[in-house]
């Protein structure tokens, strides 16, 4: 490479200072576009290709053949969050924040591109760069997935990592199989008829039947399913009732189904949908509709294991990845080629999706070349 070390680090500082203070949400990622194609068409050796959607970029570091081709992904997005980490380089817009790291991941992205680019004579095919929108809400994983892209271009195999506080900086955390969950949402309507606080014989209350419901969604898990399994039903919000005289005609429950598997997320939706009917016995009328989301990650053991070596070889320290209930579209790849997505420690910065989240950007650096490392031993295993 003939850029030095300390340059190398610097150009990535200050990309993630510039993303991190102008995040933009789901679909609304234009500046970040912008600012990534600039800074790849920057970088000799790299493409710059067409892209189906209006946010996000896909690009190309072509080496010595155009096949095999494998790609590494980033996410772009920001969360509705006003940030409060107290960082110099903190977001200018309030209530927007990038508290999941995907500018860490899109700096990292542009650091692999630039150590691959200055690589391409000794690369075995071709490495694609995709910046992925919406990661966080609007589907855009599967919103990419669906523009046919991978098969377009005959894409093998798919990486991407993603940052974890609470495992040091110089860690990852990989393995095979699933690591986070499906993310199913549910909304429930309980209508019954309304009237006087003072006369509930004349009234058909929902509040007590959506309490009840509340309670027996807890017991599919501890009932309905082998001890053990992991999975998670949590209402989230309830809503019913105006003031303090009157009861309501309605009552409404949100909230969010998770597992690992299909054939238990196929009990958790049946559960729920029974004892939502049950109460139709009772004289209310209801709806629940249950809509899926991302599915579970599905990490391919080959890749996983490409992933672990490459770390160990260049000095990292490889832990086993504890699954997770938090859900990650790239699982919308997953289910087209073989893919794998990695942790790496960033610190002790707190959690995500929190307003005070910070990111240890000593991780940065060895994380690109990091991605970098694994594109090139990727393809040379073709
Ligand atoms: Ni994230």
């Amino acid at each position: 490479m003939s850029f030095t070390e300390q340059e190398f680090k610097e150009q990535l500082l200050s990309h993630y200072a510039h993303l991190h203070s102008h995040p933009e949400l789901a679909l609304e990622e234009h500046d970040t576009t912008a600012y990534i194609k600039e800074q790849l068409a920057a970088t000799e050796g790299v493409e710059i290709l067409a892209f189906p959607l209006s946010t996000g970029v896909w690009a190309r570091i072509a080496g010595q053949d155009s096949k095999p081709a494998i790609a590494i992904r980033a996410d772009i997005d920001a969360l509705p969050i006003t940030e409060e980490s107290g960082v110099k380089y903190a977001s200018v817009y309030p209530g927007r924040m990038h508290a999941c790291g995907h500018d860490f991941h899109t700096s990292a992205l542009l650091g692999a591109a630039r150590i691959l680019a200055k690589r391409r004579d000794t690369l075995r095919g071709s490495v694609y760069l995709l910046f992925q929108p919406a990661e966080e809400s609007s589907h855009g994983g599967e919103k990419v997935a669906q523009t046919g892209i991978l098969a377009q271009y005959g894409i093998k195999e798919i990486y991407a990592l993603h940052v974890k506080n609470g495992i040091p900086v110089g860690t990852i955390e990989i393995s095979e199989g699933a690591f986070s969950a499906t993310v199913d949402k549910f909304v429930i309507r309980i209508r019954g008829k309304g009237g006087h606080g003072s006369a509930p014989q004349q009234c058909l209350d929902p509040i007590p039947a959506a309490a009840r419901l509340i309670g027996s969604l807890q017991e599919i898990i501890s009932r309905k399913l082998q001890p053990g399994t992991p999975a998670v039903i949590s209402v989230t919000k309830v809503a019913s009732g105006t003031t303090w005289n009157v009861i309501p005609e309605e009552a409404v429950l949100e909230g969010t189904v998770r597992s690992f598997a299909e054939d238990v997320t196929h009990v958790l939706h049946r559960e729920i949908r029974l004892r939502v009917q049950e109460l139709e016995t009772e004289g209310y009328e209801t709806t629940c509709e249950i809509t899926s989301g991302c599915p579970a990650t599905n990490n391919d053991g080959a890749l996983a294991q490409r992933i672990a070596e490459v770390a160990e070889r260049t000095g990292f320290i490889v832990k086993e990845q504890q699954p997770e209930m938090g859900g990650e579209d790239f699982s919308c790849f997953q289910q087209l080629i073989p893919g794998a997505l990695f942790h790496v420690g960033t610190g002790n910065g707190g959690a995500a999706h929190n307003p005070k989240f910070k990111l240890d950007l000593n991780a940065l650096s060895p994380a690109a070349g990091l991605l970098a490392d694994i594109a090139s031993e990727a393809l040379a295993k073709q």
